[in-house]
């Protein structure tokens, strides 16, 4: 389907080799500890409007590390300036954030951990007020705000109507992803995941909701997909052929008419021969106020779905919150990783008490921290 699919090598098939959560998992060149990954979290404290990261986020995303975890997947980080979620999220288009990341991946890295970046762009979802502001919505233009853009111009609800983007100016993104990637390099981290999921740019192309083009990227599944395939590839020439590269879906935009698990499978694998490596399985994010059967693991049967169906590597996420149920995800083979999100908010050494109720030595536990031994509590 593309060059990099042409020199890249053989895409990695799921194995059903037994495994467990701490066994460890390698993507192309990289090698990961473990497969109980931080999944990505924006944190909303980024240098006011110019996407630095801080000392808030070496100390966050540090902690993860040190808590034993197999890769810390830093939040939603735009390629461009309009591609911020709120004007504090962090961005990879200027070279001063590349500076001010690499102490940050450079701890992470000396934790044994690999630091892992989400390249994000918010599309018509861009340009909001941080969830703790008295104010939430679209931030207007005299408050720092900025004029969306989306496939189309068909707005979320209660956010401002977007511009439709033109078709060079697609062109224009797939270039900004690609140039993100290599600034991510540059500024240490040694894994990509790509944001297609929550209702953000990519995954606002590839669902019929909110996807009313009738130009090459709009229409039939292989044209909604065209944009993330042309990142996947455009992003995997750039990182080379030992480089990790993971795509976050949402499987379902649980809306009828919507994106859904069977879509998430084909684009899946048409993603893994552009270049990608593994999908991390969320849900939703697209369509306001829809209901939604929250419970333990709930997202989990869409991962291993997914993983059937496309013949590719899972990542799990979603209310996964104790040890014996992460480990059951990758051990019954319905998922290839765990990511967690808010139990790392509540324990950032999440990893390193799993590991003590799993019955698992682990040869990662800080020095500084083993007068304190991780036990059952
Ligand atoms: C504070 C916070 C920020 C989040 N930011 C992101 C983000 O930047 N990108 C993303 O894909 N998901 C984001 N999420 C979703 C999480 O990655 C995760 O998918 C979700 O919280 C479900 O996992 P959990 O039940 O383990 O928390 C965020 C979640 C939280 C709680």
């Amino acid at each position: 389907m593309t060059n990099a699919a042409q020199t890249a090598p053989a895409p990695t098939t799921p194995s059903d080799a037994p495994v467990g959560l701490f066994d460890p998992i390698t993507l192309r060149g990289q090698a990961f500890r473990n497969r109980l990954w931080v999944a990505p979290m924006c944190q909303y404290s980024a240098e006011l409007e110019d996407g630095v990261p801080t000392d808030w986020h070496l100390v966050h995303l540090g902690s993860l590390a040190r808590g034993g975890a197999g890769a810390v997947i830093a939040e939603a980080t735009s390629v461009t300036p309009e591609g911020r979620i709120s004007p504090q999220d962090l961005g990879l288009w200027n070279d001063a954030q590349v500076e001010a990341f690499r102490p940050i991946t450079a701890f992470i890295r000396s934790q044994g951990s690999v630091p892992g970046v989400q390249l994000a762009h918010a599309g018509r979802k861009a340009s909001t007020f941080r969830p703790w502001s008295e104010t939430q919505g679209t931030v207007p233009a005299d408050e720092g705000g900025w004029t969306t853009v989306a496939p189309s111009a068909v707005a979320f609800e209660g956010y401002d109507e977007p511009v439709a983007l033109t078709t060079e100016a697609v062109g224009g993104l797939v270039e900004a992803f690609r140039v993100a990637a290599r600034r991510s390099i540059d500024a240490g981290f040694e894994l990509i995941e790509l944001h297609a999921a929550h209702g953000y740019l990519l995954h606002q192309f590839l669902s019929p909701l909110s996807n009313e083009r009738d130009d090459r990227y709009g229409g039939p599944l292989e044209n909604r997909a065209r944009f993330l395939l042309e990142v996947v590839a455009a992003v995997r020439a750039e990182v080379g052929d030992e480089y990790p590269l993971l795509v976050r879906f949402s499987a379902t935009d649980w809306a009828d008419g919507g994106w859904n698990e069977d879509d998430t499978a084909t684009v899946a694998a048409w993603a893994r021969d552009a270049g990608a490596d593994l999908f991390d399985i969320s849900t939703g994010g697209l369509v306001a106020g829809v209901s939604i059967p929250v419970g333990l693991g709930y997202q989990v049967r869409f991962a291993e779905h997914v993983r059937t169906q496309g013949r590719v590597e899972t990542g799990a996420v979603g209310l996964i919150v104790g040890a014996e149920q992460a480990n059951e995800v990758v051990a019954s083979g319905r998922a290839d990783v765990v990511l967690m999100a808010r139990e790392f908010l509540r324990d950032p050494h999440f990893p390193l008490r799993a590991a003590a109720e799993l019955g698992v030595e682990l040869d990662y536990t800080p020095p500084q921290y083993q007068r304190a031994p991780f036990r059952v509590r």
